[in-house]
């Protein structure tokens, strides 16, 4: 029986992050951009500050403040590992962001394809996970195929994509789910499938990463990327590929720098104070769990557990008081899943459109009621060109746990005094 987030929990945690008591206009702000970025808990700010209070230094050196900062970075190494269900703390890789590292570890990869090899990108995913990889197959005269979607609910057609996989595939890079329409992919039937053809197989996590546990090993994949400030971290950039594929293929790398891994992979001088926030903010996470399970005796990776299924039930709940609210909202089209026995092939990501009102002016509406939603096609440019919706995009309404029934209430009255 998964534990509950009732709503004192849900104000318990919200208490932590001191953004969420914002007023705009006279009344709470309500953000709903958390797929662009979430806010961070108070301690996650308080391990930033430690870090410059105390053991501000530089990587490798032989006194001791860079040994305390070597301690809290390696800390970090191993809250991510236990955050993706890593085996070693080595085979986490940090950077400045996902589009970074991915563009780096891209080129590398890249060297090992042939003129003539495939790979496999989807329609659904955000262009870090798009153009990253065509660009580095251009390099390598590689061809690029391109997954479909199914434009009535915006989900990946799984066919297509596997119709795509063949003897000279090389990558398939698939996101976990879209940062648009909020589509679940089914990444280990993918991830399977691929393997068949011995395909590698890399998963952008970012946008799942609030919503659900990752289990690296469950889904099978070979690299997965996510990015700490979209789940209530700083904003930085996290790879974690297998540990002999990190040691054996070649990296861009400079001579003096270290030759094991992970330090291999992480080129110039980390932030290193973001990476110790990047360990509170897995800690947060734990710590939820620990407090909504009631068991403080949970290992990390155990506790992380108990959050996500808490954290999948109440959004779930949330989600569908959304789509039935917006259902209400005369002429707003919802561009993604919304039956309710479908819930759970969605995160609580929702974006529309209206037929009067352009997403930019719709997104100002609703700023002057205090609510901050993003606008756009947030760089799912794939998905926004299939369905006709450029340059103007949609509206994304995202709601992660410290979100609240009364707020989509209030969205929805917003809404319709905007639109109706
Ligand atoms: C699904 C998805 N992938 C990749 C990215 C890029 O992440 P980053 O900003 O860390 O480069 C984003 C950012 O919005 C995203 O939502």
């Amino acid at each position: 029986m998964t534990a509950t987030l009732t709503s004192d929990l849900i104000q318990q945690c919200r208490n932590l992050f001191p953004a969420l008591s914002r007023d705009h206009n006279g009344q709470p702000a309500i953000y709903l951009d958390g797929p662009a970025g979430t806010q961070v808990p108070q301690s996650v700010m308080d391990a930033i500050t430690h870090y410059y209070c105390t053991c501000n230094a530089n990587h490798g050196g032989q006194f001791a403040t860079s040994h305390e900062s070597d301690a809290l970075v390696q800390e970090a190494h191993q809250a991510l590992a236990d955050f993706v269900g890593a085996d070693q703390w080595r085979e986490i890789v940090f950077g400045a962001n996902m589009t970074s590292l991915t563009f780096a570890f891209s080129r590398a990869v890249a060297r090992t394809w042939t003129a003539g090899d495939n790979i496999v990108v989807t329609r659904l995913d955000h262009d870090a996970n798009v153009s990253t990889w065509a660009q580095a197959a251009k390099d390598h005269d590689v061809e690029v195929r391109y997954a479909d979607i199914h434009k009535d609910n915006c989900t990946l057609d799984i066919d297509d994509l596997k119709s795509k996989i063949d003897d000279r595939t090389k990558l398939v890079a698939v996101g976990l789910a879209s940062n648009s329409s909020g589509s679940i992919n089914p990444v280990q039937e993918i991830t399977s499938y691929a393997k068949q053809v011995q395909s590698q197989v890399f998963i952008d996590a970012v946008h799942i990463a609030p919503h659900r546990l990752i289990d690296v090993k469950q889904i099978g994949c070979d690299f997965l990327a996510c990015s700490t400030y979209k789940f209530f971290g700083p904003h930085i950039g996290v790879l974690w590929a297998k540990a002999e594929i990190l040691e054996s293929l070649e990296a861009y790398k400079v001579r003096p720098s270290s030759m094991e891994i992970p330090d291999k992979w992480m080129t110039g001088t980390q932030n290193f104070a973001s990476l110790c926030g990047a360990r509170a903010a897995v800690d947060y996470l734990a710590d939820l769990g620990r407090t909504v399970s009631g068991d403080g005796s949970l290992t990390r990776r155990e506790a992380l557990q108990s959050a996500y299924a808490a954290i999948h039930r109440y959004e779930d709940d949330l989600c569908k008081q959304l789509l039935t609210g917006l259902a209400t909202v005369t002429d707003l089209k919802i561009h993604g899943i919304t039956a309710p026995d479908q819930i759970d092939q969605r995160v609580p990501t929702v974006s529309v459109t209206h037929p009067k009102m352009s997403a930019s002016a719709l997104a100002s509406e609703l700023n002057e009621y205090g609510i901050y939603a993003w606008d756009g096609n947030y760089y799912a440019l794939e998905l926004t060109e299939q369905l006709g919706l450029e340059p103007d995009g949609m509206v994304r309404l995202g709601l992660v746990h410290y979100n609240t029934a009364e707020e989509v209430t209030r969205l929805i009255t917003a809404l319709k005094e905007i639109l109706n």
